[in-house]
């Protein structure tokens, strides 16, 4: 199985970005915490970040035929991005939608996901955990499906 890791704007600071709400891990060290875990799960990973909406949209169309499904962060685009989500949608690969944070105790506009309707599940609040047992989920998903 194939999984495409999207992360979205922002995550590019992470280990300097608000370390009191994102903690300290860069986004290279979640990029390995996520090498080891695909390994564990005889998966492999793609990894993109970016902080421009068409790029992740293109991204999000390029995995047709290419990967099994998608692990994303899409930052504050969760809460804006409708392009985002028909992206999701258009392709119906299995997605999961991951938040360093737990966004459903923080700022209230930070409660709604357009992302969460078109995911298989989501995971918040877990720090680098969350795309950890993200991808634990996605995988086990497909594996359940195929
Ligand atoms: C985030 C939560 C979003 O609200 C925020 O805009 C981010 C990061 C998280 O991982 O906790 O950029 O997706």
């Amino acid at each position: 199985l194939n999984i495409l890791v999207l992360h979205g704007p922002n995550l590019n600071l992470l280990g300097r970005r608000e370390p009191g709400v994102y903690g300290l891990a860069t986004l290279d060290d979640i990029t390995a915490l996520l090498e080891r875990e695909a390994q564990t799960l005889e998966a492999k990973i793609e990894t993109l970040q970016s902080n421009h909406e068409g790029v992740l949209i293109d991204a999000i169309h390029d995995a047709l035929g290419k990967h099994d499904g998608i692990l994303i962060n899409p930052g504050a685009y969760t809460h804006t991005s409708v392009a985002l989500r028909d992206a999701i949608a258009g392709v119906n690969l299995p997605t999961v939608e991951v938040h360093l944070s737990n966004i459903h105790r923080r700022e209230p506009f930070r409660h709604h996901s357009y992302i969460a309707p078109v995911a298989v599940g989501q995971i918040s609040g877990f720090g680098p955990d969350s795309y950890r047992l993200g991808l634990y989920a996605l995988v086990n998903y497909l594996k359940q499906k195929s």
